[in-house]
């Protein structure tokens, strides 16, 4: 076996550690017969599995979608979550880094909070551990909203929307704690998932997506890249090492930043560095510049390298052209309340302005 093949098994052996489903697991001893037999009549099952809602309070989601939009979260009531999470963007955005409060340049490129309930950890290094830890992380980042909770919390006692909702929600003699708001946002968040035609065409609709798309996921499947993006979310399931098999950085060229340490930031084992959690690959064709350098600007361009630093193989054009088809397949369709009606967004606040006062949902 060479040890290109090794590295993908063992990505596979990686996933499935992760996969939950009762259907995905080794046979039992007894059942090992009726499982060769069950092989020999179905065809493998796919390495992607179909997108599932999730369940959720929906006083919670219009909560938390209200201070998704909010810059009251911010420091100088000018940034929101969806500053940098747009859903005009595919849930990321469209610079190559953040640009947070104050017009500070962030270090790294932010992922689609689309689905992102779906990934085993949060950030590209996997430091939080879901997302109502993650929801923390930016309200006190002195880069991306640069506030305090207390601050916050201040903020939003004082907006009558929000003491009315908070009180309806997570009870009327409670303070507005952190943990409220990380819970709200987390949860609007646990809403955003987007069912995508690939979907309909995984559940038995050959014509969900077209015959490019087609031959595009046979491509995807037999050069390898379902050794890493695979399962529920195309991705999002184990950390792997951006440059597996030939040297990324070195291919990029410029100066090493500590972002692109990834995992190893988080360790500090030398083992971890340059391991990013795997992104996932749902709406991918949306939220360019891609990887966490935000470094490509096309998807083609992206596959190519892909393909080159993850797996030795040089793509032809038509080939590339075809798993770019197989990745439009991969945007969904955002749940029916997902979007803040535009007359609700709330304004920039400054802190002598003080709260603006609140609409209705
Ligand atoms: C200034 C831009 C900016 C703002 C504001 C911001 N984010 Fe992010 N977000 C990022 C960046 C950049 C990352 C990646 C950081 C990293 O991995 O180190 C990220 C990562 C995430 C992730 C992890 C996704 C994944 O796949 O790992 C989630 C979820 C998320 N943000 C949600 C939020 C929420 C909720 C808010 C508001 C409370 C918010 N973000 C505010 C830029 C921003
Ligand atoms: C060995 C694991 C591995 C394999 C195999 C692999 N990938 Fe990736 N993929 C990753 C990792 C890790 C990243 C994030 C790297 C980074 O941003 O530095 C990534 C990022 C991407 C991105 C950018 C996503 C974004 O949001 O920025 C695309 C597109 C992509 N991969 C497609 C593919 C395709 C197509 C293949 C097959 C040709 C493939 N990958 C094979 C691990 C892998």
């Amino acid at each position: 076996m060479s040890k290109r093949t090794s590295y993908v098994l063992l990505a596979f052996a990686l996933g499935c550690s992760r996969c939950d489903e009762p259907d995905e697991q080794a046979p039992q001893a007894g059942q090992a017969e009726q499982a060769e037999q069950a092989e020999q009549a179905e065809p493998p099952p796919e390495p992607i599995r179909v997108l599932e809602p999730v369940e959720v309070n929906m006083d919670k989601v219009f909560l938390g979608r209200r201070l998704f939009h909010d810059p009251i979260l911010s420091g100088d009531g000018t940034i929101s979550c969806a500053t940098c999470h747009s859903l005009d963007h595919g849930g990321a955005e469209p610079r190559r880094t953040s640009i947070g409060i104050r017009g500070q340049m962030g270090p790294i490129n932010a992922p689609t909070v689309l689905n992102a309930h779906y990934n085993f950890r949060q950030f590209w290094d996997g430091r939080a551990a879901d997302l109502q830890e993650q929801a923390a992380g930016p309200v006190e980042n002195p880069i991306e909203m640069g506030t305090t909770f207390p601050e916050a919390i201040e903020r939003i006692q004082a907006d009558e929307w929000y003491a009315q909702r908070f009180a309806s929600v997570y009870g009327g003699d409670e303070p507005i704690t952190k943990e409220h708001i990380t819970d709200a946002i987390a949860e609007y968040e646990r809403y955003l998932i987007t069912p995508s035609p690939f979907d309909r065409f995984l559940g038995g609709d050959e014509d969900a997506i077209s015959a490019q798309a087609r031959r595009g996921y046979e491509t995807f499947k037999s050069t390898g890249c379902v050794g890493c993006h695979l399962g529920i979310n195309v991705g999002g399931q184990s950390y792997q090492k951006m440059g597996l098999v030939e040297d990324y950085f070195a291919l990029r060229g410029g100066e090493l930043t500590e972002a692109d340490n990834g995992r190893y930031n988080v360790t500090h084992d030398e083992a971890d560095r340059h391991f990013f959690k795997v992104p996932t690959l749902r709406n991918v064709a949306e939220t360019a510049p891609y990887f966490h350098d935000g470094s490509q600007e096309q998807l083609a361009d992206a596959v190519r390298i892909m393909a080159r630093v993850q797996l030795g193989r040089t793509l032809d054009d038509a080939q590339i052209a075809d798993i770019v088809a197989f990745l439009g397949t991969l945007t969904g369709e955002l749940p029916e309340h997902a979007r803040l009606p535009e007359q609700d967004v709330p304004p920039p606040r400054t802190a002598d302005e003080g709260s603006p006062g609140a609409t209705s949902e």
